[in-house]
């Protein structure tokens, strides 16, 4: 059964939330090669161009590259030399999510909180500053090696953090393809440590569960995995958790843990205003997502009643719609990112719905298990 388990209040009051949270600052990605990643980023995805460390600003160890789009700040970084920390963690887990920054109003109270509820510490806080102003940040432990970056910046009037400088690129500047913020970030974790998770979100963020996919509702012929969705009070940060769970072949879920070789972020997902402008945009620069058979769309308005858009350019487009109690949105999937088949994109638009539905997952599953068919991991 999926159920809601806790519905978000209808009024939200920051002041009573031990662990206010204004949005996702940055993700940082720990990548071969930073600065090709930073070009597909822009190119592909429509990506500007931001800020830069690296050697000409004094880093000797890593570069990084940091790209936007309105809301989303993404960082690349590569390490410039060998036996460094990103180093060892690129040869264990290949490109992948590092870092989710969360912006908060004082990143002090938020690792003291986080600590004294039993967080593992990354970062304690620290002050950084240049000409412009200082940050605070700190940072704890999540699944796998990810961490959660707090960062106070209200103090702050720079071009991204201290030890960055503005990243100008005059003669390329693809335009944007319309995405607007973070929607959700999806981990991947091992079989067992799902209510772990659960547990962690409650209890050191305040994070309520949401939603709960059982393997029931997350199921096809072959392969099936559960999931439980976390968000914070004001629901702008949602963290779901899958892990696997028995089935007679091998899950996306266990595909992926074998190849990062370990836990971590499964998929990003960031929010447009037009989902059928931004996919045909990013088609068109070369961007792959999954397939959904046409047969899917047979049925969409008896599942999911009226919708705004025509369903002929959802079919073309392969883009899926499900609805909850508020509403509907209407979501797409990429191809994995990377050379290992780990990290993917969703691209979400939502039309009143502020969780997800259960309707999409098969044929998601479905998409993926015919990419994993070819890879030889099914
Ligand atoms: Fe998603």
């Amino acid at each position: 059964m999926s159920i809601l388990a806790t519905p978000l209040p209808k009024v939200y009051d920051n002041a009573a939330d031990f662990m206010p949270l204004l949005g996702t600052d940055y993700i940082e990605f720990y990548v071969s090669n930073s600065k090709q990643a930073a070009h597909y980023y822009k190119s592909a995805l429509g990506f500007k161009s931001l800020a830069y460390s690296g050697l000409e600003t004094g880093n000797r160890d890593y570069e990084s590259y940091v790209v936007e789009q309105d809301k989303i700040k993404f960082v690349f970084t590569s390490p410039l030399k060998s036996g460094t920390d990103v180093g060892r963690h690129i040869d264990k887990h290949g490109d992948g999510v590092k870092v989710t920054a969360l912006w908060v109003p004082d990143a002090t109270k938020a690792y003291e909180e986080a600590i004294k509820r039993g967080a593992k510490s990354y970062m304690e806080p620290q002050r950084e500053e240049d000409e412009t102003g200082f940050v605070v940040r700190s940072g704890i432990f999540s699944y796998g090696e990810v961490v959660h970056i707090f960062v106070e910046r209200n103090e702050y009037n720079g071009v991204f953090l201290p030890g960055f400088r503005k990243w100008e690129t005059p003669h390329y500047n693809p335009k944007s393809t319309g995405l607007k913020y973070v929607d959700h970030m999806v981990g991947n974790v091992e079989l067992g440590n799902m209510d772990k998770m659960v547990k962690f979100y409650e209890e050191v963020l305040g994070f309520a569960q949401i939603l709960s996919f059982d393997d029931k509702d997350i199921s096809t012929e072959y392969t099936a995995l559960m999931s439980k969705v976390m968000s914070n009070g004001n629901g702008r940060i949602k963290f779901p958790i899958n892990e696997p769970a028995e089935g007679l072949k091998k899950s996306q879920v266990d595909e992926y843990l074998e190849f990062y070789e370990g836990e971590g972020v499964q998929h990003v997902a960031m929010a447009t205003d037009n989902i059928i402008e931004t996919v045909t945009e990013l088609r068109s620069r070369g961007v792959e997502f999954l397939n959904i058979p046409t047969t899917y769309y047979d049925v969409l308005e008896d599942r999911v009643g009226p919708i705004d858009e025509d369903i002929q350019p959802l079919k073309d487009l392969g883009i899926l719609v499900d609805r909850d109690e508020e509403g509907y949105l209407l979501q797409i999937f990429t191809k994995t990112v990377q050379a290992r088949p780990t990290m993917f994109f969703e691209i979400i638009q939502r039309k009143g719905a502020q969780s997800f539905g259960k309707g999409n997952f098969k044929a998601l599953f479905e998409a993926i298990e015919r990419e994993q068919e070819l890879r030889g991991t099914l």
